[in-house]
């Protein structure tokens, strides 16, 4: 028996500023030219966090995905969605919807309308998670799960608090389900606490930081506030600290899978393995057999 290996740091990365939908900011770690995916993840987006005013949160109308999982996760506002197979819903501040798109689904997200008139803090992260080539047309599926059901641990002495989306952190087992082994997990530690998170070998993972500033890996490198930690693939364990003299909590996402290492073919919203595919899923959305949203 040998003891847990610490993962070291492949990389730190910068989020981009770029605008979404109908005009909102997100920050934005990939994909970008120099850094299109980290299998089998396509995207990472925070949305805000913002004040907005009475009136001006914007939201993304009707749009199709096919091929992959959208993952939204809501810490601040409200959101509210639609879909072409009949499903509407609102998010709520904790709330996760985990979308399986599959073969297709055309929805739009919006921030709620009530919250849009009144005005307030936004704060979201959307992640994109690529589906394996036997998935990519199964049928749609949502997974919304209420902040109240999402399962947390804490450690004894308090200083550690996680929220297990997908996977298992601190004995606490997630209730959604993934097509592929996965974490998903909300981290928040309070100054001078640390956490060795298991991490399969065989996982791709990265932490991307909320708030505060952290020490990461075998080697303790800094990662701050809208940068995402690569941690290389050569343990099975994942370090973390905030400084004993940090003046904040450290708030951050680790997520993890297994490379699915087939082609990644995508444009826009369909990711698919081919390009004809891709001319499959333009085809099919633009004759209809996505659906439509109906009001
Ligand atoms: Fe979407």
């Amino acid at each position: 028996m040998t003891g847990p290996s610490l993962r070291t740091v492949a990389g730190v990365i910068n989020s981009v500023e770029t605008l979404e939908g109908a005009g909102f900011l997100v920050r934005r770690p990939f994909p970008k030219s120099s850094f299109s995916e980290f299998d089998p993840f396509l995207l990472l987006d925070e949305l805000g966090p913002v004040e907005l005013a009475p009136g001006q949160a914007k939201g993304a109308p009707d749009h199709p995905h096919r091929g992959f999982e959208t993952v939204s996760y809501v810490l601040d506002g409200r959101l509210e969605h639609k879909d072409s197979v009949g499903n509407a819903g609102r998010l709520n501040p904790g709330d996760v919807q985990w979308m399986t798109a599959g073969a297709g689904v055309v929805h739009s997200e919006m921030p709620e309308a009530e919250f849009t008139r009144t005005g307030g803090r936004l704060h979201g992260i959307q992640l994109w998670v690529n589906l394996p080539r036997q998935d990519k047309m199964i049928a749609p599926r949502y997974q919304e799960i209420p902040a109240a059901h999402i399962p947390t641990a804490q450690t004894e002495d308090g200083l550690v608090t996680v929220r297990v989306i997908a996977g298992e952190a601190l004995g606490a087992q997630a209730v959604i389900e993934t097509r592929t082994p996965m974490i998903y997990l909300h981290y928040t530690l309070q100054p001078g606490a640390s956490i060795f998170q298991a991490v399969p070998q065989s996982y791709n993972a990265f932490a991307y930081v909320l708030e505060g500033a952290g020490l990461f890996g075998a080697t303790q490198e800094r990662g701050e506030d809208g940068q995402m930690i690569i941690f290389a693939q050569d343990g099975d364990t994942a370090a973390i600290a905030n400084p004993a003299d940090a003046k904040i909590p450290l708030d951050l996402l680790l997520i993890g899978g297994v490379p699915l290492n087939e082609p990644v073919v995508r444009y826009g919203p369909f990711v698919m393995n081919t390009e004809s595919e891709i001319m499959q899923a333009i085809a099919d959305y633009q004759n209809g057999r996505m659906g439509r949203i109906h009001v």
